[in-house]
């Protein structure tokens, strides 16, 4: 394996045959200790407008197939993509949410109103029994966002204590009492979200010691050990991470959060399916900037932490635009175009090619809210391009980081140009080479040829994700007009592998 490995890092690389549209992709000195997580393939499931209520959970009186009201369809469509760990209970509702109120015989569940989210009425009948139990049957890992800006110290103390603790305890009896009798053992804790906004409008120095305080009573357990994530930056807001870092020592923390959105404007976001080609390239070009935030935001983890213990949690990520007409504002429910496979595409290459550093990341959200893998309409469930994209990619999950260069390659649209071009590549551990590629480029082909040189690859198999329009989605009408099939313009000859990639394109491939 090392040895294929490094004979792949020395030999791969990849050329553009056309003059027009050249592109270089060479692979770096590999270093096999470097796996991509499988976490960085994560999701994020808020009580947010129909991503639990009429989403995940229709209640386990629906005529919906469901195991204990969670969506039947809806566990395997998930399991199929190999969810690996799945954030809940938000985003900005976690930091008004009270985790007593959700546990406990449903009908005496106090409700709330969802301040966040259209002031709708939340009648906590979606609870912690019932998340942890569905990541269970997901088998998925759960990360649990707890309440730093409305909450206590001492709730979250509980919260911890009522899922993992073992023995005899005030929590762990009353976890029993509602019919739990073993500890789920919760490795994943967000100390709130967005503490510099939904999450409490702090300033970072106060947020580091809110952190520092919450954690010191947030305890592990014999069996489980705590991974515990600080509410981290927006986008380029690198004096956050900086505070934080100088703030709270290295072996306090696990993770440090980032959020990131594809947004052209906030006040003039873009409808999900009618978009020109302009408002495409700026979402792009937004895209694209995770590339920058993630390598700076890094590069302050390694000025205090160099031993990157600490990993960068990119825990909400995606396209965001206006909601279909007709639906409630609050509930940011959009369509799913090949605008976002590609986001999809370019950033999990971002985090894959990062993979020292990112160790775990969300997409917002999973069913029916943003950048959705999932929509549902009543009994309907369809799967967004963006599922296609995380499953043809969930082949790097836990895999070995084979690192490239991949040089410019322009999309030009009038003055203005974006690289074209995206990739990554790792080997699993059965030595099957995987490699993704993405053409943003809204309308020319790319010719790619791979020099493999002596390796001896004897095939490759890929599958494809396109469609002729940036605009393409499926609908409830039309649920497969966009779906992986096989790639046929990859051909290897001796060590020579040429590769045709169209416009809007994703492309993973596979060499044995
Ligand atoms: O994902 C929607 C919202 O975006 C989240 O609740 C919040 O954390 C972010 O601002």
């Amino acid at each position: 394996m090392k040895k294929t490995l490094l004979s792949l890092s020395t030999f791969l690389f990849v050329l553009m045959s056309y003059s027009q549209s050249s592109i270089k992709l060479i692979v770096k000195e590999s270093d096999p200790k470097i796996i991509i997580n499988k976490n960085i393939y994560g999701h994020f499931a808020e009580h947010l407008g129909h991503c639990i209520y009429g989403g995940f959970y229709v209640g386990d009186t629906s005529k919906i197939k469901n195991t204990n009201g969670v969506r039947n369809d809806i566990i395997e469509a998930l399991k199929s993509l190999k969810i690996p760990i799945l954030r809940w209970p938000g985003g900005c509702f976690a930091d008004t949410y009270h985790w007593k109120d959700g546990i406990g015989e449903k009908s005496k569940r106090p409700s709330i109103v969802n301040t966040n989210w259209g002031n709708v009425t939340e009648d906590n009948s979606f609870g912690t029994h019932d998340f942890l139990n569905m990541c269970k049957l997901l088998d998925c890992e759960p990360y649990l966002s707890g309440n730093v800006g409305s909450g206590t110290v001492q709730e979250l103390a509980d919260w911890v204590q009522y899922v993992n603790f073992d023995n005899k305890s005030p929590m762990s009896d009353l976890r029993k009492k509602n019919g739990q009798q073993e500890p789920w053992g919760v490795k994943f804790w967000g100390v709130g979200n967005e503490a510099w906004g939904c999450g409490g409008n702090m300033k970072p120095e106060f947020y580091a010691d809110k952190f520092r305080e919450y954690t010191t009573f947030m305890n592990n357990t014999n069996k489980t050990q705590l991974f515990k994530i600080a509410s981290g930056a927006s986008g380029g807001d690198y004096n956050w991470t900086e505070t934080l870092m100088k703030n709270i020592p290295v072996g306090m923390l696990d993770g440090i959060a980032m959020h990131h959105y594809a947004v052209i404007d906030w006040q003039n976001k873009s409808d999900a399916t009618d978009f020109t080609e302009q408002q495409y390239f700026i979402t792009m070009k937004e895209a694209w900037k995770m590339e920058e935030f993630v390598t700076k935001h890094s590069a302050i983890l390694d000025k205090y932490d160099p031993k990157k213990k600490v990993a960068l949690v990119v825990d909400e990520w995606g396209g965001w635009y206006d909601v279909e007409k007709g639906t409630n504002p609050g509930f940011l429910y959009q369509q799913n175009t090949m605008r976002d496979a590609m986001i999809a595409g370019i950033t999990l290459n971002i985090f894959n090619n990062h993979a020292d550093r990112v160790r775990l990341a969300c997409l917002a959200q999973c069913v029916n809210v943003l950048q959705a893998v999932i929509l549902t309409d009543k009994e309907k469930m369809i799967l967004t391009p963006t599922y296609h994209v995380m499953e043809m990619y969930n082949v790097h999950q836990d895999a070995k980081l084979i690192p490239l260069n991949v040089s410019k390659s322009n999309y030009v649209l009038g003055k203005d140009s974006l690289q074209a071009i995206s990739a990554s590549a790792s080997v699993d551990a059965n030595g099957k080479t995987h490699i993704s590629l993405v053409n943003i480029d809204a309308s020319k082909e790319q010719t790619i040829s791979i020099d493999l040189s002596s390796e001896k690859y004897k095939s490759v198999t890929g599958r494809i994700l396109t469609s002729a329009k940036l605009q393409d989605h499926n609908s409830f009408d039309e649920e497969n007009k966009i779906k992986p099939v096989i790639f046929k313009t990859a051909s290897l000859k001796g060590s020579i592998l040429t590769v045709q990639l169209p416009p809007i394109s994703v492309v993973v491939l596979e060499l044995k």
